[in-house]
């Protein structure tokens, strides 16, 4: 199995189904999958896959074919992967700051559910008491993550019930019988540092003993991965090795058995994804060659919104001459993909590629302009197969019924 697409295969994709167009590859999806199973195969580990990062219902229905869960960040997540035919004991909703409606529709649905405020593990008590076992998501004040947008474990972070309200946790369990079955931190995303997960693990094996009903300690996602030459990603083996050690210790403290489950979701598919764009205009001043491409941080917002660097390739003219360029969308606004990058001469109508788009690519696009959404094509058995069509003028004015 190669662990990438081609460049040929790429532009036979740009050719057929036009651009933009995000393209997956299944086989890395998977084999990014496996790669996490390897690595936390002395403990008895559950990885959930962050659907957030990719939602499109062939990659849930991909991950199902070799029985990988799902972790949802919404009502409408968690319909998707019951859609896409995960059983509910398979599905994980991990919420954060929703209405309680949405937890009564989750617990009817019979799905996982981690609850992160007082306010709904307090009605969570008074509806359910002891009937419905739940996580809860606590919030370990610990800084950690690529950067401040993407840190959820701080001290100001809105994510989870802070640790410091533990008193006030147990006594709602106490009150209403609640079942407490799991314990959930998230401190971040891109997160190199194994120290990292350990110190999240220490805070949770402090308040163990507290809680006499657990079945799980839910770590999060967060595993970075490489983006450019000379990136490291979180060395998982070396993660895998550290919470077995970990757990062994507190295992037999904690006298039951215990699972250990992750929620990534870049690890799992942002290498697998490539966003293939079509140079529209050059514009060449004294100081700057502008390469304005057919897209723009209406269809990946990660460079505009968390400063991402995404490599590009030119993969019309791959071995040219390399020149420096700004890659700018052709949204109204100011959109750059990348600034002074070194990349093989560009001529207008090249297929300019971005690499590591399978995370929060197309999830995070809009209809901003009214331009239409980008489509989406997953390789599988080196087959293009197209699992969304691009949007049309339709697709726009769905849900706009003319009242004047
Ligand atoms: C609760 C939770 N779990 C898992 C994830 C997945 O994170 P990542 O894609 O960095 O692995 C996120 C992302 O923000 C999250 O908020």
């Amino acid at each position: 199995m190669s662990a990438s697409i081609t460049r040929e295969q790429l532009l036979a994709a740009a050719k057929e189904f036009g651009t933009p167009l995000y393209v997956y590859h299944a086989e890395r999806i998977i084999a990014q999958y496996r790669k996490l199973q390897t690595a936390f195969a002395a403990t008895d580990t559950r990885i959930f896959y962050a659907c957030k990062a990719l939602t499109n219902i062939n990659i849930l229905r991909l991950l199902k074919t070799i029985d990988a869960p799902i972790d949802c960040s919404s009502i409408n997540e968690v319909k998707l992967a019951l859609h896409a035919g995960h059983a509910p004991e398979n599905v994980l909703y991990t919420s954060n700051g929703i209405a309680f409606s949405e937890i009564a529709e989750a617990k009817e649905l019979g799905v996982n559910i981690n609850i992160d405020s007082l306010s709904n593990l307090e009605k969570f008590g008074k509806a359910y008491g002891h009937s419905y076992p739940v996580g809860i998501r606590l919030k370990p004040n610990i800084m950690a993550g690529g950067n401040l947008k993407i840190s959820t474990g701080h001290e100001n972070s809105k994510f989870g019930i802070p640790v410091e309200q533990i008193d006030d946790v147990i006594a709602l369990m106490q009150a209403h019988n609640i079942h407490i079955r799991g314990l959930h931190i998230h401190t971040g995303s891109e997160i190199k540092d194994v120290e990292v997960f350990i110190k999240g693990l220490d805070v949770l094996f402090e308040l163990m003993p507290r809680f006499p009903e657990l079945g799980f300690i839910d770590l999060g996602g967060g595993f970075k991965v490489p983006y450019k030459d000379g990136d490291e990603g979180t060395d998982i083996t070396a993660l895998g090795k550290a919470i077995a050690t970990a757990f062994e210790k507190v295992q037999t403290t904690y006298g039951k058995p215990l699972q250990v489950w992750f929620e990534p979701g870049k690890f799992i598919v942002s290498e697998a994804g490539y966003f293939i764009t079509e140079v529209n205009v050059l514009k060449h001043n004294p100081q700057i060659s502008f390469a304005g491409v057919n897209s723009g941080f209406n269809h990946l917002i990660r460079p505009m919104f968390y400063d991402a660097f995404h490599r590009i390739e030119n993969i019309s003219n791959p071995d040219g001459v390399k020149k420096t360029y700004t890659v700018t969308g052709n949204i109204c606004e100011t959109d750059n993909f990348a600034t002074d990058r070194y990349l093989s001469e560009i001529s207008e109508g090249d297929f300019l590629v971005f690499y590591n788009a399978g995370a929060y690519g197309f999830e995070m696009s809009s209809n901003y302009n009214s331009r239409y959404k980008p489509a989406e094509v997953l390789y599988k058995d080196g087959k293009a197969h197209l699992i969304r069509r691009r949007d049309n003028f339709e697709d726009l004015l769905r849900n706009q019924p003319f009242v004047l």
